[in-house]
């Protein structure tokens, strides 16, 4: 048995088989780049689910990272530590809030933000106990917590889970008179939405819903609230997708025609380049001052670590230009896809925003031709996962170079006019 077999096995055999991994088992990363167990060079068209903004191992990061793990880990935030407040500092200037709570994970984030807006209805609006609503979109995907899950529509995800949190009323996706008449009921508290759906295949709405969403929310009292855990940091071409078409460049200016501000932004994976597990949730003080000691925390929200890796990260997005980088090679992308889609029987199209995008295959949605052309994409080095069973999702990290981008749409060209359905 060769060592990806091997592997496999172990995972397979001790491992909860909650994923569905492609067969590959990677090693080592750098940039753009990552290599299997047999020394198997590849180009990394996920980013871990845009995790990976900076591209891998990125030195900066990883300094930050191993400098401030042979100093101080973690304190809890049962003292003061002499980092946090230096991230915090830094965080809500980068991103234009008051105050920011930091956790780990994506879905912790979105759970804070619910939380937040929860009390912020009772305690600020003046909704009546336990009547709060939030509302939320068809084809969401918020993290994989009891709550969240509680408004999901994807039956892997909600199935068997039950009894589902209340509280929740889902609206069509990309539907703003949807929204304002879901905003007529009595108590809503909150708007929670992706600003593009990654999971649910790289939904890209239409230019002004967030603008327009925001508007509807704030004629109504209600919190906006962006999940940008995977759009956010730079992804989509601006640093926030909720920035919307842009052209701020060194650092992000929020333009007033284009930026539909969030009453609560939740960010995470790319705000650590993907070295260490750390999420935000970031609001005004309007909003933040509602939670007080004791009510929401974690142990290791806020640790040393996260806060200089955090602060790292963010650096290397406003250094290394990676908001332009991703405008510029995401529209070369799209459209060197589109050539390719044009010669082609299989694709249908290609949507997305700056590098955050996705082809449509010409199949059903629960076909395995989006696995299989990510097989033989694999076989040609690079690394692509479906979202569906018709679509498959390409994010690579932000650092790619022209060249690189036009390699990796030369090897996606061979194996499409190569592939036999
Ligand atoms: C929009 C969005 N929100 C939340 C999450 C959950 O993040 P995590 O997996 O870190 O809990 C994800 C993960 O893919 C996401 O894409």
């Amino acid at each position: 048995m060769g060592k990806t077999d091997q592997v496999i096995a172990i995972e397979e055999k001790f491992g909860a088989h909650n994923y569905h991994p492609l067969p590959v088992v990677l090693a080592k990363g750098k940039g753009v780049h990552v290599w299997d167990v047999d020394g198997k060079k590849y180009f990394d068209f996920l980013s871990a689910y845009s995790a990976v903004n900076q591209g891998h191992c990125h030195p900066k990061i990883i300094n930050a990272l191993t400098d401030q793990a042979q100093t101080l880990t973690l304190t809890s935030r049962a003292f003061y530590n002499d980092v946090l407040g230096e991230y915090e500092a830094y965080v809500t200037d980068s991103f234009g809030f008051d105050k920011v709570l930091p956790m780990n994970t994506g879905a912790e984030a979105v759970e804070t933000a619910l939380k937040i807006c929860r009390k912020w209805a009772y305690e600020v609006k003046g909704i009546a106990e336990n009547q709060a609503i939030i509302i939320v979109c068809d084809g969401n995907f918020h993290g994989r917590t009891t709550t969240i899950v509680s408004f999901s529509n994807d039956p892997d995800a909600t199935a068997n889970f039950g009894p589902y949190t209340p509280g929740f009323v889902k609206i069509p996706y990309n539907d703003t008179a949807a929204l304002k008449e879901a905003l007529e009921m009595p108590n809503v508290a909150g708007f929670l939405v992706e600003p593009i759906q990654g999971e649910a295949g790289v939904y890209t709405p239409h230019d002004s819903y967030m603008r327009d969403a925001k508007a509807l929310c704030n004629a109504k009292n209600v919190l906006f609230i962006a999940d940008e855990v995977q759009t956010g940091v730079a992804r989509t071409g601006s640093l926030l997708a909720v920035c919307g078409d842009c052209n701020c460049q060194q650092a992000c200016e929020r333009q007033e025609t284009t930026y539909a501000r969030p009453d609560l932004l939740i960010l995470g994976k790319a705000l650590s380049g993907g070295v260490y597990p750390v999420s935000a949730v970031l609001a005004d003080n309007a909003v933040m001052n509602v939670i007080k000691p004791g009510q929401h925390g974690s142990t290791f929200g806020g640790n040393p670590i996260a806060a200089k890796v955090a602060i790292a990260a963010l650096e290397v997005v406003k250094d290394e230009n990676l908001i332009q980088n991703a405008r510029i090679l995401g529209a070369r992308f799209r459209k060197g896809m589109q050539e390719i889609i044009d010669r082609s029987d299989l694709i249908v199209k290609v949507r997305g925003k700056g590098l955050l995008n996705a082809i449509i295959i010409n199949d059903e949605p629960d076909s395995s031709t989006a696995w299989n052309l990510c097989i033989a994409l694999k076989e040609n080095g690079l690394l692509a996962k479906p979202t569906h069973g018709n679509i498959i999702r390409f994010a690579p990290p932000l650092v790619i170079t022209e060249e690189e981008l036009d390699d990796c749409l030369a090897i996606i060209d061979k194996t499409v006019s190569e592939y036999k359905k």
